[in-house]
């Protein structure tokens, strides 16, 4: 096994890849005015699928999960079979930077916390050839939340070096010809009922099974320091869903 492997094994494992809610789901498609009955939606970065299978409840569309890991593929299946939603699921394992739909694919076109692996500005370049005119976008996205942050903070982000604060962020959605519909800061215990937490019992579970694997531990310690972080600067930095539109012809 490499690193990877015990990286996944880890975050892999949780009930949620990020932070994020149903709540903060909810919120943000109800957001969505004027769509279709069964809209057609498309949710980049699947993961697990917590929220996939919350949109297949919400909307009674059809919802395309992508992910490139199979094991996320597999997990967002099983979790929309146990939620009896499975028929509207489909699903694509395929890398997002290949992404090759015809225009005017999907009425929404959703991101939770995987937007980043484009590039924010990339990504919603990308997706505004596959939404349809009048159609909605919402992703989730890492920003600052107040200024000058530590030294220490912003060396541990420089791994994620377009995180910005939230006008610049805004800034980037105009200067595609995006309508702003809504943003808002996912509340603290986003991060930490379906991520933090059970990351941290998994954490304890494995430091003495892993103990003599240096790769594993050092996955460990990575993820001990990322909750460290939040724990203690989480004022300063959060993630923040923004919805907008793309305007009709
Ligand atoms: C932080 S997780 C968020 C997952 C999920 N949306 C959630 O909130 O629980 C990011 C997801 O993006 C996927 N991912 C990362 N890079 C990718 C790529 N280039 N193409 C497709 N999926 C990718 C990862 O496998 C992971 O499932």
């Amino acid at each position: 096994m490499d690193k990877m492997d015990y990286f996944l094994e880890i975050y892999g494992a949780l009930p949620r890849a990020g932070p994020g809610s149903n709540e903060c789901t909810k919120r943000a498609f109800g957001l969505m005015k004027d769509i279709p009955e069964s809209p057609r939606i498309l949710d980049i970065g699947c993961g697990p699928g917590v929220q996939t299978v919350e949109l297949l409840k919400l909307s009674g569309g059809k919802v395309l999960a992508l992910d490139f890991l199979p094991l996320m593929i597999e997990r967002t299946k099983s979790n929309a079979e146990i939620a009896k939603v499975s028929k509207r699921l489909e699903v694509l394992q395929q890398d997002m930077n290949q992404m090759a739909f015809p225009p005017n694919s999907f009425d929404v076109i959703w991101s939770e916390g995987a937007i980043y692996n484009l590039g924010f500005e990339n990504g919603l370049r990308k997706i505004k050839n596959f939404v349809k005119p009048g159609g909605y976008v919402a992703v989730s996205e890492a920003v600052w939340l107040k200024p000058n942050p530590p030294d220490s903070l912003v060396d541990f982000w420089k791994q994620y070096p377009e995180i910005d604060n939230v006008d610049n962020k805004l800034a980037v959605i105009d200067s595609l010809d995006y309508q702003q519909v809504e943003h808002f800061v996912l509340p603290d215990d986003t991060w930490i009922a379906e991520y933090y937490a059970p990351m941290e019992d998994l954490i304890a579970r494995k430091e003495k099974e892993w103990s003599a694997i240096p790769e594993a531990m050092e996955v460990l310690k990575e993820a001990v320091n990322e909750i460290e972080f939040f724990r203690k600067y989480s004022s300063y930095y959060g993630y923040v869903f923004f919805v907008m539109r793309y305007p009709d012809a």
